[in-house]
């Protein structure tokens, strides 16, 4: 790669998690609006839960999740009698015969709740929605702090896939990034899991962390290789110390620069690949036996998933949902929310409505994060004359690339990312993004 592409390529673009990202949701979608798209889901139709747990015991100076420290447990109970009051609210909205399978809990740190809070939390789910009886239940777990009972609770609630934060295991890295984890801690939280049966296991790292180098890189993959999980997600480290105030604690010129981001992640992928990882999309790996590795791939705020429901349901503050209809998104605040959600109502504080050709580039952006593969056909069959446009935009990307990024297919208007063209699988999503450059949206490095 020369340094003038990576540079080229390398500029702020959105994770595309969604289309179109969360910054262009707007207020005009309210609790009316969303409780009209949830009575008009059809009956019977899958759905997914996502519940988001916005408290951590401290803040790693990193972070960009929406959470706040707490050392107190009364914020939780309280949080955990406003899920309460919200699932009732938005289960009655919806019929009772949706089949879940799929529920996440993430945050923050889900790992913060005591045994009660996790049977409290995981009973009120149950008796509200029908949970598929092979429905994957996954939780985001912090494991610094995590006790045998708490583990105990979790299994017990029938939690069967676990995703334990890691990010680097070098403690000059983990200083500056004030979260000191060792791998000893590490390992045991995950063997305690897997003994009360929870088998499944990922584990979260991020490069372009301060002070990380190659070496702390191969250093901490070989210890999570020692792990033998089934999944792991590697990340970029997203800076954005303008909007996140706690990362202005992180000494910039600690930072390794785009060059080094480049080498630390492409090693990474090597490694894991040569270990017997599939790699998957942009930043996940799984085992060739787990489901991830055997298709088909979606894409949600979770990143890359097996879930394949076209509504997810989220529940709690800042929590994404989308249905058919469109995003809503939960009031942040946990204060705001606690109150919105006291008087019976929905929390909603804003969303977007998909038009015909939001829901044709949303299909575009997920098939390229995907399978690194643009569905011309696919596209013109399920969205007919609205695809024209974005077909010719394909068709000039094609053209105009002389980086090889991109190559055509034979007998198909589509087009493939080559193995170059995937590092800037971003870049590539973003020439079909109509809302990119319209509002204050940040976004982190390319690469
Ligand atoms: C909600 S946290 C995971 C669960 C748990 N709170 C923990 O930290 O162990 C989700 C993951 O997002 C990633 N993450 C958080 N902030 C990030 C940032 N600024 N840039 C890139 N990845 C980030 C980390 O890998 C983290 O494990
Ligand atoms: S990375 Fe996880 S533990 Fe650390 S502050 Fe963010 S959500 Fe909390």
């Amino acid at each position: 790669m020369r340094p003038e592409e990576l540079k080229k390529y390398a500029a702020a673009v959105p994770r595309y998690t969604s289309y179109p990202t969360a910054p262009h949701f707007k207020p005009a979608i309210d609790a009316q609006t969303y409780a009209g798209w949830l009575r008009a889901l059809k009956p019977g139709t899958e759905a997914s839960l996502y519940v988001h747990i916005p408290f951590c015991k401290e803040m790693c100076w990193y972070c960009g999740c929406s959470t706040k420290v707490t050392r107190r447990h009364e914020p939780i109970s309280r949080y955990l009698d406003a899920l309460e009051l919200e699932i009732e609210t938005v289960a009655g909205h919806m019929t009772p015969d949706h089949s879940i399978r799929h529920l996440h809990w993430g945050g923050g740190s889900p790992s913060i709740l005591d045994p009660d809070d996790t049977h409290r939390l995981a009973s009120s789910i149950k008796s509200h929605f029908k949970l598929a009886p092979d429905a994957e239940f996954a939780v985001e777990m912090d494991p610094r702090g995590l006790d045998e009972a708490n583990i105990a609770a979790f299994a017990a609630a029938g939690v069967n896939r676990v995703s334990i934060g890691v990010q680097d295991f070098e403690e000059s890295v983990q200083k500056a990034i004030n979260r000191m984890q060792s791998f000893e801690l590490t390992a045991s939280v995950v063997d305690t899991f897997r003994k009360h049966g929870v088998r499944s296991v990922n584990i979260d790292l991020v490069y372009g962390l301060p002070h990380q180098t190659r070496a702390t890189v191969d250093n901490t993959i070989e210890r999570v290789l020692a792990l033998a999980p089934d999944r792991i997600a590697l990340f970029g480290y997203a800076h954005l110390p303008s909007r996140i105030p706690h990362q202005r604690l992180i000494d910039t010129a600690t930072l390794p620069d785009v060059k080094e981001r480049f080498a630390q992640a492409n090693r990474a992928a090597n490694r894991l690949v040569s270990a017997g990882y599939v790699s998957i999309g942009l930043d996940h790996f799984a085992r060739p036996t787990d489901p991830l590795a055997n298709g088909p791939v979606a894409r949600n705020f979770q990143g890359y998933t097996t879930d394949s429901a076209d509504t997810l349901i989220g529940l709690g503050a800042s929590s994404i949902g989308f249905l058919p209809q469109g995003y809503v998104q939960n009031t942040a605040p946990v204060a705001d929310y606690e109150r919105r959600v006291a008087s019976g109502g929905l929390a909603t504080a804003r969303g977007h409505a998909l038009s015909p050709d939001d829901a044709a580039r949303k299909f575009v952006i997920e098939r390229l994060m995907c399978d690194f593969h643009f569905p011309a056909e696919e596209l013109r069959a399920r969205f007919g004359d609205v695809s024209v446009p974005i077909i010719e935009e394909a068709q000039a990307l094609v053209e105009s690339d002389t980086d090889d990024l991109v190559e055509p297919l034979p007998s198909s208007d589509g087009f493939r990312i080559t193995d170059k063209g995937k590092l800037f699988v971003r870049s590539i999503c973003s020439v079909f993004d109509t809302y990119l450059g319209h509002g204050t949206a940040q976004h982190s490095s390319g690469v």
